[in-house]
């Protein structure tokens, strides 16, 4: 029975849910080139809208970052986010050291360098997953192509985005320590960064073709935490960065606490936000070099911006008032 036959026939009777037949059809063909009978049988199916929609994004034109990187199944997630994370990386890493490979396109003939960084970027925690994390981790795959290197990208941005919304949590408590904390937990990530870099040009270029319209320009948790930190100024507000999160910005608009209003300043104080701005600093630097390496230094972005050059001038935002390092 074809993929679509069994997902008609689970709406006509009910049973369990096609998993298998679904997600493999997924990947062999890449979210861009699903048939349409699939797409067809999955809109008329009654089941787990989240996942539907996750599914459906670009047949019923709504992809975009989140539904790109399946953020909507990553954040109904229960339990803990460091576990949540460790458990995305060992995934990548599994895929990378399987003899064979479900994307079989452009596949780097040596992944040990890469596989070293994710190990060195993963929260040092003995996890197994159980037979609901398993199940997520298929439905968080949804490249958009065939490419063996769409793989590590999706991973890395989905452990990211954990992390920003880890810190999101860490900042809204106020305090010097929750600083050092965030400041710790981002630099700990900062490996992807590595891994990443190892992927060829020209297999980032071959699956990019199909993520328009999804950018990380989009990302609520980047932008809650740097608008926690400190509120931003209006014309960024008014740009792009703010007009592609529009629940952060009226959160903002609203004018709700920072830490750079909110925090006294003292010794203790001023150390945490310079070990925070600095790590967060580290982390637009390394963004903007990857970046300009894969895509060159005058290509535009899939969010629509000019690319490197507002990461350029995005990377020199004082994290704080009066935030010693600016680029
Ligand atoms: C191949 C690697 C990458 C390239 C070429 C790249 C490129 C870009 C570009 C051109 C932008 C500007 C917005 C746009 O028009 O799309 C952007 C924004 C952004 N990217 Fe990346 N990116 C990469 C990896 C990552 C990763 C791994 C993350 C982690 C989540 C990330 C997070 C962000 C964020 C948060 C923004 C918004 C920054 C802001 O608005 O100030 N990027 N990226």
């Amino acid at each position: 029975m074809t993929a679509a036959a069994a997902v008609r026939a689970f709406t006509a009777s009910g049973g369990d849910f096609p998993y298998g037949p679904v997600l493999d059809e997924f990947l062999r063909h890449g979210k861009h080139h699903v048939p349409p009978d699939l797409l067809d049988a999955l809109a008329g199916c009654p089941f787990d809208p989240v996942l539907v929609d996750v599914l459906l994004d670009k047949f019923d034109k709504r992809y975009d970052y989140r539904s790109y990187l399946a953020l909507p199944l990553l954040d109904r997630a229960e339990g803990d986010r460091d576990r949540l994370v460790a458990l995305l990386l060992d995934d990548a890493i599994a895929f990378e050291e399987a003899p064979g490979s479900r994307l079989p396109d452009l596949r780097p003939a040596d992944t040990a360098k890469r596989v070293r960084h994710l190990r060195r970027a993963r929260p040092a925690l003995d996890v197994t997953p159980t037979p609901a994390e398993r199940l997520l981790l298929r439905c968080t795959m949804l490249p958009v192509a065939t490419v063996h290197d769409e793989h590590l990208f999706i991973r890395v941005l989905q452990a990211f985005e954990l992390t920003f919304a880890q810190i999101v949590t860490d900042l809204s408590a106020f305090s010097p320590e929750a600083l050092h904390l965030a400041a710790d937990r981002l630099r700990s990530r900062g490996p992807l960064w590595s891994a990443l870099a190892t992927m060829s040009v020209e297999a980032f270029q071959r699956f990019r073709r199909y993520t328009e319209g999804a950018s990380a320009i989009q990302s609520r948790h980047y932008k809650l935490m740097e608008s926690l930190a400190r509120r931003p100024d209006a014309a960024r507000l008014a740009s792009e960065a703010y007009l592609s999160v529009p629940e952060v910005r009226v959160r903002v608009l609203a004018g709700g606490p920072t830490i750079d209003a909110v925090l006294t300043p003292d010794r203790a104080t001023h150390a945490a936000m310079t070990d925070f701005a600095e790590a967060l600093t580290q982390w637009r630097r390394t963004h903007y070099r990857v970046a300009v390496r894969m895509l060159g230094p005058d290509r535009p972005g899939t969010g629509y911006t000019a690319g490197p050059s507002y990461l350029a001038e995005a990377r020199a935002i004082p994290v704080f008032t009066g935030c010693p390092f600016r680029e």
